[in-house]
């Protein structure tokens, strides 16, 4: 199969790319008043505004017809219904089954796979309220009071996001931390303010030999056993996993190990058992509203035509940028504290899936896939780096997040939060032409030589394009409608690259390499299989070490 960069459409897009080169945003918000009607959709409560995007009509119509022709209608029914999707490990992706309800009437197929959902999701019901009302007991019969969970990568980001962004709904549960890297420092500094007696660990690993998960387990039981004879492992710890038997191993008792499946990738999983402490920390009702949240947007996303299809449109926007204007980044900028771990969870959910280097069949592609995902919450990021974006000469296109209501009750900070928000915005589209800048300075009643020197420092060239996505509330179901819908966008952009955003070779090559060097750091004899400089780091570490 060619690239679809080979394609016609992809011809006629960079064609169109160099006729509105020469056109700015600012002029095509002056020709069209109904821009915003135009370039806006609304969903659920859920309204995303694409109008200041380097876009016209016919852009947007461009774009669909790649969407067309690479397949993507064709690519989404083949997700939905079960079908091999990630080729490179002959598996299916459902995690979107993953939030199904018995009455969505989702076609799928594979054997029980709706009823090993359902089993699961009982299962973890059942857990939920247990530890809720306090009927699970740690050693010395005391309640659980606090819940460590422990993975990493898709094991961890999502599950951190979701209990971090949702913490005005975590009440009534026990206390959740997260505990991810091989630096025992967060490990250490975790258990430092814990009783082993009242706390519970979640081991969240979908292979359970990953290095970093396996060593922060293996170091927390330590900790729990040494704290007392009475102490033990099998109700201290559960384990989230599809690797049962190494679970066993470890000392978990069969009754608290949670399955999922190998047609659940680690970074879309959030939605399975991963999801075991959220819905802990959230109690059993609001793990399902967060559920119907990503359902909802399932349901969108399977029964939208293109041009109405929000996580379609943003994909094609996102592919836009990358494939046809050279955009080497995106930032994510949440005018919310709660989803300062967004840009984080994207990060691994958009580079892990969609940085690729050949198609699904092999073979070399002659564009970039992926963007460098960045950001922070607003208005910190404003002190930060939107300097470069309002005056450097890069593009950055930039999803900006905002809910209309705070989750506090200090009056005077949500507007001027939103405000500043929706100016960064406009200022990033808008610009500050040379004349504009001189005018401003000559109403300050500045000299004509001081305006000479300051305006080229002042201009701000604008064009700087954006998508602002508005919410009413964060809520858990709100949350999980976000969150679906950039798995969603994600994927679609990878369809229409024709790469396969399931796999993650790259990430399993550098796993190998450090295991090679572990015990090199220890051995007495100078390490000398690798390049001169990772053979003088372990040499120089060792000496470091002994000092
Ligand atoms: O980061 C690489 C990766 O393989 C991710 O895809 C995965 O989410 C993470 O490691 C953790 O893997 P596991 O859940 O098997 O411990």
């Amino acid at each position: 199969m060619s690239l679809i960069s080979h394609s016609a459409e992809w011809a006629a897009l960079t064609q169109h790319q160099q006729s509105l080169a020469q056109t700015s945003m600012r002029e095509l918000f002056a020709a069209n008043p109904l821009r915003f009607e135009q370039f806006s959709l609304q969903l659920d409560g859920l309204l995303f505004d694409f109008s200041k995007h380097r876009i016209t009509s016919e852009t947007k119509d461009l774009l669909l017809s790649l969407a067309r022709q690479a397949g993507l209608p064709e690519w989404m029914q083949a997700l939905k219904q079960g079908e091999k999707v990630n080729r490179s490990e002959g598996r299916a992706a459902l995690h979107h089954a993953l939030r199904f309800r018995p009455d969505s009437g989702l076609p799928l197929t594979g054997d029980g796979i709706h009823a090993k959902i359902l089993a699961v999701r009982q299962q973890m019901q059942q857990f939920v309220q247990a530890i809720r009302c306090g009927e699970r007991l740690g050693y010395d019969g005391q309640a659980i009071t606090d819940l460590v969970h422990i993975g990493i990568g898709g094991s961890d980001l999502g599950p951190r996001l979701a209990a971090e962004a949702l913490r005005p709904f975590l009440t009534g549960g026990p206390r959740l931390h997260f505990v991810a890297n091989l630096d025992g420092g967060e490990l250490a500094r975790t258990l430092a303010g814990l009783n082993p007696a009242t706390t519970l660990f979640a081991v969240v690993s979908k292979t359970f030999t990953t290095l970093e998960t396996a060593t922060n387990a293996q170091s927390a039981r330590n900790w729990l056993l040494q704290s007392s004879s009475a102490a033990n492992v099998s109700q201290h710890f559960v384990a989230i996993t599809t690797n049962r038997q190494a679970a066993e191993q470890f000392g978990v008792a069969p009754e608290n190990i949670f399955a999922f499946w190998e047609w659940v990738g680690g970074r879309y999983s959030v939605w399975s058992a991963v999801g075991l402490s959220l819905a802990c920390g959230l109690g059993w009702e609001g793990f399902e509203a967060f559920l119907e949240g990503a359902a909802a947007m399932d349901a969108h996303y399977f029964n939208t035509p293109l041009d109405q299809n929000l996580p379609v449109l943003m994909a094609l926007l996102s592919i836009w940028y990358i494939s046809f204007w050279g955009a080497e980044s995106h930032a994510l900028v949440p005018y919310d504290d709660r989803l300062a771990r967004f840009p984080a969870y994207l990060q691994q959910m958009d580079m892990e899936s969609n940085g690729k280097r050949v198609s699904t069949e092999g073979v070399a592609l002659d564009h970039a896939s992926g963007a460098i995902i960045w950001g922070e919450v607003g208005s910190n990021s404003q002190h930060a780096f939107f300097q470069l974006l309002h005056q450097s000469q890069r593009l950055v296109p930039i999803d900006f997040i905002v809910s209309a209501r705070p989750s506090h009750s200090l009056p005077d900070h949500h507007p001027q939060l939103v405000a500043n928000c929706l100016a960064q915005s406009e200022a990033l589209m808008w610009g500050k032409t040379e004349a504009e800048v001189r005018a401003e300075l000559r109403a300050n009643g500045l000299p004509e030589e001081e305006i000479e020197r300051l305006t080229p420092h002042k201009v701000c060239p604008g064009n700087q394009p954006s998508s602002t996505l508005l919410f009413s509330e964060l809520s858990p179901y709100t949350l999980g409608m976000l969150m679906a819908l950039y798995e969603h966008k994600i994927c679609s952009q990878a369809a229409i690259w024709g790469i396969n955003p399931f796999d993650q070779w790259g990430v399993e090559f550098g796993k190998q390499l450090a295991k090679k060097i572990v015990p090199e750091l220890i051995s007495p004899h100078a390490a000398t299989e690798h390049d001169a400089s990772t053979n003088g780091l372990i040499a120089a570490y060792r000496r470091y070490v002994e000092l």
